[in-house]
């Protein structure tokens, strides 16, 4: 989920004579909106940049961010299960993954198929080229035998650049790692309804979903005694500060998460400790916060299975089946269309 762009630098480029801005301008027109709106937010697919590529990997190694090893354990447990019904009535499958990352967890379920010698090729999507090719690399190298046919770009343009459907085959789309989570719920359907929208009956999409917990365990996740996930929302700063010429101050900031059990979400803030300003130089803008003045950062939604239901059927799909770890922590659930 690397969208990291250019380096704000004073020599602008210029193509055939045009002026162009030597950094991101969606990302820099995204901080603009969110610093002036109220309350404050910073999106949080900006997270994901070299470091907060790097932060996040410290994240899912944590002992208290429990989604990973669910997930992991899921694939273990159930891998026949899912070969099985991923192979029903066709001859041959495409495994897409919806923002690969370093496909460890997968790895699980390629390795499981090629043993099977199941008919598939697999199709990791990622923004970023430099996740997709030391992906494709390392499978190359580590799992003769696979097809991988990797493609960078965002999840529905590869989808176009995919041959469609032919008889005798499907698609199974993966999206995990409870990444659905971080869309609100509007954003969640719309995104669902596109996937249904390039499927044919049959096709097949696997969905990682954090389930309700103890409040605690949960919140403990998001706020760890190592302070890592709070790095992790820091970097967002230093990265206007990098990239957009900002000068957050980070040390100014205090990262503060809340668990709400009833509407079952993660909500993480970065507060302002004091009164300050602060100026984007690739947008030429100060802003102003007050003292304890709270900027909303990530959301990261948690389910109940009738909600899993009822998101399914909302957007067009059924589920055919979910699979749980053995604390039942986590369920990737199985969908195909209603
Ligand atoms: C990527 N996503 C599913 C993670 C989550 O759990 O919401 C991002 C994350 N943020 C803090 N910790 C992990």
């Amino acid at each position: 989920m690397n969208t990291s762009n250019n380096i704000l630098n004073p020599n602008h480029e210029s193509s055939e004579g045009a002026e162009k801005p030597a950094y991101d301008k969606a990302f820099a027109e995204d901080v603009r909106a969110g610093l002036q709106s109220e309350p404050k937010y910073l999106s949080s697919k900006y997270l994901y940049d070299k470091k907060g590529d790097a932060i996040f990997q410290q994240i899912m190694d944590m002992e208290e961010y429990y989604p990973t090893r669910c997930e992991y354990e899921i694939f273990e447990l159930h891998k026949t299960e899912m070969l099985k019904n991923f192979t029903e009535e066709v001859k041959h499958f495409d495994l897409i993954e919806f923002g690969a990352g370093d496909g460890m967890k997968t790895k699980v379920l390629l390795r499981h198929f090629l043993e099977q010698k199941a008919d598939f090729n697999y199709v990791p999507i990622d923004i970023s080229a430099n996740i997709v090719d030391t992906l494709t690399n390392d499978l190359n190298d580590n799992m003769p035998g696979l097809t991988v046919q990797g493609i960078v770009d965002d999840y529905f343009r590869a989808f176009d650049k995919l041959a469609p459907s032919k008889e005798n085959t499907r698609k199974v789309v993966l999206f995990l790692g409870a990444n659905i989570g971080n869309f609100d719920h509007q954003e969640s359907i719309a995104f669902l309804k596109k996937v249904a929208s390039y499927f044919i009956p049959g096709d097949r999409l696997v969905i990682g979903f954090d389930l309700k917990k103890d409040p605690q365990r949960i919140l403990d996740a998001y706020f760890d005694r190592h302070d890592i996930t709070k790095s992790f929302k820091l970097n967002l700063l230093e990265r206007i500060n990098r990239e957009l010429g900002g000068n957050f101050k980070p040390d100014n900031f205090q990262y503060f998460p809340i668990y709400d059990p009833i509407e079952g979400a993660i909500r993480s803030h970065l507060v302002s400790k004091t009164v300050q300003e602060v100026y984007i130089k690739a947008l030429d803008e100060s802003f102003h916060f007050d003292a304890w003045e709270a900027m909303f950062m990530e959301r990261s939604q948690k389910y109940s299975l009738q909600e899993i239901h009822q998101m399914a059927e909302s957007a067009g799909f059924r589920c055919i089946h979910n699979f749980y770890d053995s604390r039942e922590y986590f369920t990737d659930s199985l969908w195909t269309l209603a």
